[in-house]
Order: C-alpha cells, then sequence, then structure tokens
C-alpha cells in the first residue's frame, strides 16, 4: 500500500482481467482472477481495476461481485456509458468506475473517450455515478479539450491513454503530451490517471511525471506473471515506479 508518510506517491493499480482472458478459454474456474487480486493486495498493489465488458470476454458479474465483497483494497470498475453498466455499477458501489469506450469488434480499449463530443450523453452517467459516492473517472486522450470537457462535466478524475505513448516505444512527443495534459488537468483541480500498454520498458518516465496520482497496469503484468510469477512481476513495477519518483 502507498505509505502514508508521503500521499503524494504513485499508486498502482492492477488490471486482472486478462487472468479472466485464460480462464475463459477453457471456460472453467482456473485461473481465479479473485486469488490474482488477493496476490496483487499482498505484492503492494493499492487498487484494484477490473473491466466488465458488454460481451464479458473476461470478467464476469460474478466476479465483480466477488471482487466487491471479498477484496479490501478500492475497485476501480471499468465500464461503457451504458445503462446495463450502471445498473452494475450503482448495484455494487465499487470505489471508482473509469468510463471508457467500448467497441465490440476492437481487442482492447483502443481510443480515448469523446467527453467533448458525447458530453450530453456521458453527463447523466458522471451525475448518477457521482451521487452514489462512485468516483468517476473518464479514460481520455491526452488533449485539451477533452480535459476541459471532463472538467465541465464534474468528472473529478481523468485517466490519460498511454497507448500512443507505449506503441511509438517511449516516444518523447507523446511523453511531452502526456506531461502537458496531466499539467492542464491538475491546473484544473483534476486528480490524473494514466494506463494502458505500460510495461517495465516504459513506464519510467511516465510514472516520473509529477502530475500522475494513479497508473492502471494489467496485461504486460499478466504475461510477465508467466514467466516470474504475479507477485514477482507487481514488485518490480512497484519498484520501478518508485524509483521514478525518488
Ligand atoms: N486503463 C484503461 C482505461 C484500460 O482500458 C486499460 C486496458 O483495459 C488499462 C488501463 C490497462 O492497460 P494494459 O492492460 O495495456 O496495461
Amino acid at each position: 500500500m502507498t505509505n502514508p508518510l508521503h500521499p503524494k506517491a504513485l499508486r498502482l493499480g492492477v488490471n486482472i482481467d486478462h487472468v479472466a482472458t485464460i480462464r475463459n478459454a477453457r471456460g472453467g474456474t482456473h485461473p481465479d482472477p479473485i486469488r490474482a487480486a488477493h496476490l496483487a493486495a499482498a505484492a503492494g498493489a493499492d487498487g484494484i481495476t477490473a473491466h466488465l465488458r458488454e460481451d464479458r470476454r473476461h470478467m464476469t458479474d460474478a466476479d465483480i461481485a466477488r471482487l466487491v465483497a471479498e477484496i479490501a483494497l478500492p475497485l476501480n470498475l471499468e465500464m461503457a456509458a451504458t445503462e446495463e453498466m450502471l445498473g452494475i455499477a450503482l448495484k455494487h458501489r465499487p470505489h471508482a468506475a473509469c468510463i471508457v469506450p467500448e467497441r465490440r469488434a476492437e481487442r482492447t480499449t483502443e481510443g480515448g473517450l469523446d467527453a467533448r463530443g458525447k458530453r450530453n450523453s456521458l453527463q447523466p452517467f458522471v451525475a448518477r455515478l457521482t451521487e452514489a459516492g462512485i468516483r468517476v473517472s473518464l479514460f481520455i486522450a491526452p488533449d485539451a479539450r477533452q480535459i476541459e470537457a471532463a472538467a465541465a462535466l464534474g468528472s473529478p478524475v481523468v485517466e490519460l491513454h498511454t497507448g500512443p505513448y507505449a506503441h511509438s516505444d517511449g516516444s518523447i512527443d507523446e511523453l511531452a503530451r502526456l506531461a502537458d495534459a496531466a499539467r492542464l488537468a491538475v491546473s484544473m483541480g483534476l486528480e490524473v490517471h494514466a494506463g494502458h500498454g505500460l510495461t517495465f520498458a516504459n513506464v519510467s518516465p511516465v510514472a516520473a511525471l509529477p502530475d500522475f496520482a494513479e497508473l492502471n497496469i494489467g496485461h504486460f503484468l499478466i504475461g510477465e506473471a508467466v514467466f516470474t510469477g504475479l507477485e514477482s512481476a507487481i514488485q518490480q513495477m512497484r519498484r520501478l515506479m518508485d524509483a521514478a519518483r525518488a
């Protein structure tokens, strides 16, 4: 857990979706994503992130219910802005809900949410989640117009999409976009998270940016766990993040 003496330390949210991907490949109960969440907590994660997709390709409704019931760490539920997902979020009341765009054919969340273009349809979701005491985050590109739109919608948190940075092998330009966007968001009173495509090789420059409060990392950690174990992979990520902040 984050050291309470250093509240500005960068939090690590571990996304366990792909434990469920492997389980679902055989349709049984192994490996259990909730067991992974327990391990992540023991290894130093500050939160658990899980995306309940419309097609239930990885996490299931039962997984979300068990995470809420059995895991002490804060749960960040990633969800599309649909009535079905809103109902599930309101039923389980996770600590946080990160609204993401979702397209059925995509392999993973490919782009950020168009908070600007879709502000009228997003407004009731932000309002109803907030009224229920759920901390809302919008997953957006590191773009000033999207940040302004997120602030206007009343979302207290934005998560900046690090995919373009990760997929460009950590380009300096993409890193600068993240840095500028995070600074702007903080100046507008928003808490700033980041995620997508982060690995041991590319996490440090992002973790070093002082405006980020949390990184959400999944696919790489679960893949690395095949070789070194989940605890070891999470501990190594934690060390790299802490070293970047030191
Ligand atoms: N943040 C958000 C909003 C995401 O949709 C994802 C992917 O599910 C992640 C973080 C984690 O990305 P990755 O699995 O590439 O680490």
